[in-house]
């Protein structure tokens, strides 16, 4: 068994739970206000790593049947359970090694870091042989920098979790598995022989990573949801924060890559 699905397969559990915390509540409405604007009605939806399907039963309450891929049994178990009933399948899937459903699909989604966790290229590549000219894949990722997350872990003398975001490795649930949070120049260069970037914003710049502070936000995420949706969309911020969503179209012409 990989490290990453026993890593995710332990935090299945907890990771439910987390859904309902006030800063991941309020990033994910933003990434849902981009989904509304970019993903075509009824069309059909790819959710690659997909967790406990809370997207892909948001998807599938709007008219779009979803198929979701996750390397974890245990976050596809709970998807199933949460979309009974909905449009909605789950199928075991390494994105290290994707291959993929054969769709056809309208869009393509990928939220919350799922994607800090596979090689970016194969997917990318992978994901473009199922998408038509002009459809979009949306990657949410984990940003490279947060000073939010940087200033919450040093007010609570968590040093040596600070640079964290740099590494070649990430740890849940006190597994140790392959990581990496790329420059937005990096995410850019996996994509383009098969996409262009259309749009990107960050997401908790103010809003404190979830968990970061030690305490539940609560009612202070209202308060700066509004300043933080602001500020994610303004140049000089739109790589930092706790998560970065990129809007990527798949061109009409494929480059061929390298
Ligand atoms: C932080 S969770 C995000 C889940 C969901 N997309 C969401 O927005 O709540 C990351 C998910 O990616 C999955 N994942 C991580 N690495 C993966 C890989 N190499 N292949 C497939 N899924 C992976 C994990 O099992 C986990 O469910």
């Amino acid at each position: 068994m990989s490290r990453t699905r026993s890593a995710f397969d332990r935090h299945a559990g907890e990771y439910a739970a987390w859904e309902f915390d006030a800063s991941a509540a309020a990033q994910r409405a933003r990434v849902h206000a981009v989904l509304a604007r970019v993903v075509p009605p009824g069309s059909a939806v790819l959710d690659l790593g997909c967790g406990t399907g809370i997207d892909a039963a948001h998807l599938a309450r709007q008219g779009h049947p979803v198929v979701g891929l996750d390397v974890s049994p245990d976050m596809l178990a709970l998807a199933r359970s949460r979309c009974s009933g909905l449009p909605a399948e789950f199928f075991p899937m390494d994105l290290s090694d994707p291959s993929l459903p054969p769709g056809p699909f309208g869009a393509a989604l990928s939220n919350f870091g799922a994607l800090n966790c596979a090689p970016l290229a194969p997917v990318a590549r992978a994901v473009a042989d199922r998408l038509s000219p002009g459809a979009p894949f949306v990657v949410v990722l984990i940003a490279r920098t947060s000073p939010a997350e940087a200033l919450a872990l040093l007010a609570r003398g968590r040093f040596h979790e600070v640079a964290r975001r740099r590494r070649d490795t990430a740890v849940v649930a006190g597994v140790r598995f392959p990581f990496h949070a790329p420059s937005t120049a990096a995410v850019v260069a996996a994509f383009q022989p098969f996409f262009r970037l259309t749009h990107r914003e960050s997401l908790g710049v103010v809003l404190p990573v979830p968990g970061a502070l030690g305490w539940p936000l609560g009612s202070l995420a209202t308060l700066l949801a509004p300043l933080d949706r602001r500020l994610g969309v303004l140049p000089g911020f739109r790589r930092i924060g706790d998560h970065v969503i990129f809007v990527f179209r798949r061109l009409a012409a494929t480059r061929a890559p390298d």
